[in-house]
């Protein structure tokens, strides 16, 4: 037994084996100097998943970013395991696989579909063949090292096809799949050349977790179309019989599985303790000195197309036109972390923003006073909670997003109940932050600067009542709940015994969730 394997066993009797497409950790090696260095990896799933392997122990199969077939880079990821707390096992892609896999049938077919952009899509039939064999690569290392009794948990659209090679190898293990990205209607899905492979994949798992029950929801929908499914129990968790129909899935088996919306979340524990940290509160006082009192509005993204920023850029602008007090009294801080960076339309993306960016700034600057601070880098957690708690609005634009993350860790970092969510109505968060955020529409340019100035001036009490209710939300359902409740899903618990789970549909807000606030007007009075 591998250094790795018998560290992760060490920790629990039945072992937990997470395969994602990325590590928590990414290396990259100097060109001039030919030196290893290694950091986090970005994003969501990286984010959420850390906690929960460093609090149970277990074993994380995935690529280590990587861009040639530099590796094996075995004796540093037993080294990072040693320091983590959790084994790390790396799966090495070269060039091609890089090009087809990551970057082409899973960040230009399946991201650009599951967020609603098909136009955006290049459905390749060479894509969809080295998304296969990536996947077996996959399939081939989580056999070496499973051992019977082991719960195997794949994560997202990179790697659907696992489970199925993994019964095809007679595996018996429950293997369960967790999707962090939103599931499209059948309209959408069903342009998908590969359909019925992709939904053949997914019936071969034990349970599947989606993050919204409008997720779990489409999913049932496009599998209606290629199967008869029977459906058993009405809450946050079901179970499905599928049977082919004739057609494109007649070659598919019939499945019994569960299915379920288990939305993510964050250690809300350690985000709050971080922000009142002596380090955090220091950091803060810093950007209060550089920026006086003026209000921060802040904007954290990955730059993704789907993240609505140039949307947020133009209701930003349309809100200085339209209200004159927010000039020269607010600003947006605007921190985009660099993603995916050889993607065609993530380059022309970081084109248009930065040139809007400068259009605005261009426009609208005074003396002392810069309307967008725009930064393309990425935050260390430490400069990243310093800037939650010094922010007094948050500005969440997704067009379409699986959860949102930042959105739940901005509120852990409001101790005090201090800051403004504006949170967009299709971020997977809305679901559960209906009541406490500001909704807004990012399509519609009007509500969303208008939304921006009622922000900046609601009153304390307002504000508070907002972000205690989101605050308690999150408290009780951070990550530690989702895991559990995924666990007991997958281990078989009743299905009556899932509590029911709150969705959200776009549209005018019945009254019971229009967040009560009183604007104050420049005289001071309510309005
Ligand atoms: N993040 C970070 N540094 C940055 C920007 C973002 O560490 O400069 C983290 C952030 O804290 C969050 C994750 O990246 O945990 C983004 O997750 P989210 O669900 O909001 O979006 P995703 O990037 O997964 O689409
Ligand atoms: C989203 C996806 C994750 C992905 C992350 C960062 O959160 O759901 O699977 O890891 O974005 O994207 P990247 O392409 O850098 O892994």
């Amino acid at each position: 037994m591998n250094k790795v394997a018998s560290f992760a066993k060490s920790r629990s009797p039945d072992r937990l084996i997470v395969v994602s497409n990325r590590l928590p950790v990414v290396f990259e090696k100097n060109k001039n100097t030919d030196v290893w260095s290694s950091k986090t990896g970005s994003g969501g799933l990286v984010s959420a998943l850390m906690p929960v392997l460093r609090d149970r122990g277990g074993i994380w199969v995935g690529w280590p970013g990587m861009r040639d077939n530099e590796g094996p880079l075995t004796p540093c990821l037993e080294k990072l395991s040693e320091d983590v707390g959790y084994g790390l096992v790396g799966v090495y892609l070269s060039e091609p696989e890089i090009k087809g896999f990551y970057e082409g049938f899973s960040n230009q077919i399946i991201w650009p579909l599951f967020h609603d952009l098909p136009v955006d899509c290049h459905f390749r039939p060479e894509y969809w063949e080295t998304y296969r064999a990536v996947n077996r690569k996959f399939i081939d290392k989580v056999a070496a090292i499973r051992q019977a009794g082991d719960l195997i948990w794949v994560h997202d659209y990179h790697l659907i096809g696992v489970a199925a090679g993994l019964r095809r190898l007679g595996l018996t293990n429950r293997i369960g799949f967790f999707l962090h990205i939103p599931f499209p209607p059948p309209d959408l899905f069903l342009k998908l050349p590969w359909r019925a492979d992709i939904l053949s994949g997914m019936l071969e798992y034990d349970l599947i977790g989606f993050q919204t029950l409008r997720d779990c929801r489409n999913f049932q929908r496009c599998l209606r179309a290629l199967y008869k499914v029977r459906v058993e129990g009405q809450g946050q968790v079901q179970r499905l019989q599928a049977t082919p129909l004739s057609g494109e899935a007649a070659h598919g088996r019939g499945q019994s599985l569960r299915v379920g919306s288990f939305p993510i979340s964050i250690d809300f524990a350690h985000y709050e303790k971080l922000a009142m940290s002596k380090a955090a509160i220091e950091k803060v006082s810093r950007l209060r000195q550089t920026h006086g009192d003026r209000k921060m509005i802040l904007s954290v993204d990955r730059l993704d197309y789907t993240k609505g920023l140039l949307h947020k850029l133009r209701a930003f602008r349309l809100a200085l036109e339209r209200y004159p007090d927010l000039r020269e009294t607010c600003f947006l801080s605007l921190h985009v972390d660099p993603s995916r960076e050889n993607i065609p339309e993530y380059q022309r993306q970081r084109v248009q923003l930065e040139q809007l960016t400068s259009e605005i700034n261009g426009a609208w600057s005074r003396p002392g006073w810069i309307p967008i601070h725009y930064y393309y880098h990425s935050l260390t957690p430490t400069e990243l909670i310093a800037y939650y708690r010094r922010a007094d609005v948050m500005l969440i634009t997704a067009l379409k997003d699986g959860m949102n993350l930042v959105a739940k860790e901005y509120c852990a970092c409001h101790p005090g109940n201090d800051g403004i969510l504006l949170l967009s109505e299709f971020a997977g968060a809305a679901a559960e932050l209906q009541k406490g955020a500001l909704l807004i529409n990012p399509f519609d340019r009007e509500g969303t600067a208008q939304r921006i100035h009622e922000a900046m001036t609601m009153d304390h009490s307002s504000i508070a009542a907002g972000m205690r209710r989101l605050r308690r939300q999150i408290r009780r359902h951070d990550i530690y709940h989702w895991v559990n409740s995924y666990l007991q899903a997958i281990a078989g618990r009743n299905l009556e015994d899932f509590p029911k789970i709150q969705d959200y549909v776009p549209g005018p807000p019945p009254e019971t969730q229009v967040r009560r606030s009183r604007i104050v007007a420049p005289t001071g009075e309510s309005v």
